[in-house]
């Protein structure tokens, strides 16, 4: 890393650039269905435009039985029907560019839905044939072969084989609607070589890889290890299904197209792995050039926490010649207010609450009661600081849709409206993801909080598909943006000020000292300084005040906050 500022132009936008990510069913409902679609994303462009933002990332909208929430793609160069078509599309596309708003979609390669016309060839073909060699289908064990081949837990709950009836299993590292690929086999990979083109001559900016670190697999050991076995050698390269080294050749072909356009192709890839050493294999120049780490949201509000995340991904991003990625959310985590109102966990503590509710590492909700006790007013001052604090940093930051209006997660959803996956196949046990995923608020008044139908029909507009809870309306876009004290305020100019600062400031941070419980750094002409603890503390003697996420009294940063401040003049 330099001293130079961050590069945000040309074939480098993505190196620090600020992604808000879409939930395509879940955003705004143009033909009052209840379902969110490419129409009404097209509509709130000027939205999006306002907030400043220089991507977005759609999750999947692929033609889908939603038995993970479109993660389970029916086909991959297609629009689902239900929210829109190719021509939609296109003019989506056309719309963000005509802003500068770059499109990133989002690529699922480790499985495909079991409706995918290639998995229902090999439901149809025999044993050993061409089109079950795409897949993984194994013997089954035992008697009759009607044991799975081994012990392993599908993701979401249940075995991870799944029988055909012909003695035969297939592997599936999530829902058995989600068939994994076979990625030693050519034509699959030529096949999503061709998926990524197609995306790519239509416009499309960059690809989120869905769990990149899942593609390559060796199931050769006979037998298979044991669930157990596998704890054992989790986090290590030898394990069948996770993070193997052959990822790397998958890779390096992806990135030959990437960078056979101008400007090339980006990519970040989803990885939940935990030492930060092998992350980083993806996030080279020659690999996806850029990859998540999700250690903030996984961390605890507290400073030293936070400083060592921090240190530890900007040094990982420089040795890569990458840029960081900071996400306090997405689609598949408990909305940071709601994980900050709870109390702090135990720095060794993955669980917090009764039952237990809570599960930190994952930042997942996990039923056995009640939401643990929650301090809501201290989840939003806490959320609105860590925003400040992760826009000040170098690298891109991703933002997810809804979090710039500081909505919480919603717990109360009735079980009969629940979609996830990992709520059935846990049976209960695990909440799921669906608090996440409800349909935004655009206005406090109308039927559906103005998320379905234009003003005219939302009358007659259908239910959303997942229920929004009486409090929606206390966060409607409308109203925030008549109030300058709102969270989408505090958004807007924080991500404004970003850019404008953005010419001067340098790839590299600079910790200053400061007293316990806060965090200080500069990037050159400027400093953020963020206090973590509840006890008000002095600002820092500098410059102009640039930005706040809370009222300062007397110079004093109070609990919770965060300031940005031009550095003094000499
Ligand atoms: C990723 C997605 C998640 C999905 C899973 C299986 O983790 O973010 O939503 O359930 O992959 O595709
Ligand atoms: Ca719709």
């Amino acid at each position: 890393m330099t001293t130079e500022p961050i590069l945000t132009t040309g074939a480098d936008w993505w190196r620090n650039a600020v992604v808000y990510q879409i939930y395509p069913r879940s955003f705004a409902d143009s033909n009052g269905d209840g379902i969110g679609d490419l129409v009404g994303i097209a509509e709130k462009v000027p939205y999006l435009k306002d907030l400043g933002v220089d991507a977005v990332w759609l999750s999947p909208f692929y033609p889908s039985a939603l038995a993970d929430g479109g993660y389970d793609v029916d086909d991959y160069r297609n629009v689902d029907p239900k929210i829109g078509t190719l021509a939609e599309f296109d003019a989506m596309v056309a719309a963000f560019h005509d802003t500068g708003i770059k499109v990133i979609v989002d690529i699922v390669p480790n499985h495909s839905s079991d409706r995918h016309e290639w998995f229902q060839a090999a439901l149809a073909s025999p044993k050993g044939s061409p089109e079950r060699d795409r897949y993984i289908f194994r013997d089954g064990a035992g008697p009759n072969q009607g044991q799975p081949p081994s012990d392993w837990k599908a993701t979401f709950g249940g075995p991870a084989w799944e029988p055909v009836g012909d003695g035969q299993f297939y592997f599936h590292l999530f829902a058995p609607e989600q068939p994994d690929w076979n990625w030693d086999n050519r034509e699959v990979r030529d096949y999503f070589l061709q998926t990524l083109r197609f995306w790519a001559d239509r416009g499309v900016d960059g690809f989120r890889v869905d769990v990149a670190h899942g593609l390559a697999k060796d199931f050769s050991a006979d037998p298979l290890p044991t669930a157990a076995e596998l704890r054992e050698i989790e986090g290590g390269p030898n394990h069948p299904y996770y993070d193997r080294d052959e990822v790397d050749d998958i890779y390096a072909e992806w990135r030959e197209v990437f960078n056979s356009y101008d400007p090339p192709r980006s990519a970040v890839a989803e990885v939940w792995v935990d030492v930060p050493e092998r992350r980083a294999r993806y996030a080279t120049q020659a690999s996806l050039g850029q990859a998540f780490n999700f250690d903030l949201l996984r961390a605890n509000f507290r400073a030293p926490d936070f400083k060592k995340i921090v240190a530890k991904n900007l040094e990982s991003a420089g040795e890569t010649n990458s840029s960081s990625t900071w996400v306090l959310s997405n689609h598949d985590v408990v909305r940071h207010v709601s994980r900050y109102s709870l109390p702090l966990t135990a720095p060794d503590s993955p669980f917090i609450g009764e039952g237990p509710t809570w599960d930190r590492d994952r930042a997942w909700l996990i039923s056995g009661g009640t939401e643990p006790i929650a301090d809501r007013e201290l989840g939003h001052r806490r959320a609105k600081a860590a925003t400040g604090f992760i826009l000040a940093l170098p690298g891109s930051a991703y933002i997810y849709q809804g979090e710039e209006l500081g909505l919480p997660e919603v717990v109360e959803i009735p079980d009969a409206d629940r979609q996830d996956p990992a709520f059935y196949r846990s049976a209960g046990y695990e909440v799921g993801r669906d608090g996440c995923r409800v349909p935004i608020p655009w206005t406090p008044d109308d039927p559906w909080f103005g998320f379905s139908g234009s003003a005219s029909q939302q009358a007659f507009a259908s239910k959303p598909h997942l229920p929004q809870p009486e409090w929606f309306a206390d966060y409607a876009v409308s109203a925030a943006e008549s109030d300058p004290d709102s969270t989408l305020a505090f958004y807007r100019k924080a991500i404004a000020l970003r850019k404008a600062l953005a010419k001067a400031s340098p790839q590299i941070l600079e910790w200053l000292d400061s007293p316990a419980d806060t965090l200080h750094f500069s990037r050159g002409p400027w400093h953020c300084f963020t206090n973590f603890g509840e006890v008000g503390v002095p600002l820092p003697s500098g410059g102009a005040l640039l930005l706040a996420s809370g009222d300062l009294k007397d110079n004093t940063v109070p609990g919770a906050t965060t300031v940005w401040f031009e550095e003094r003049q000499a």
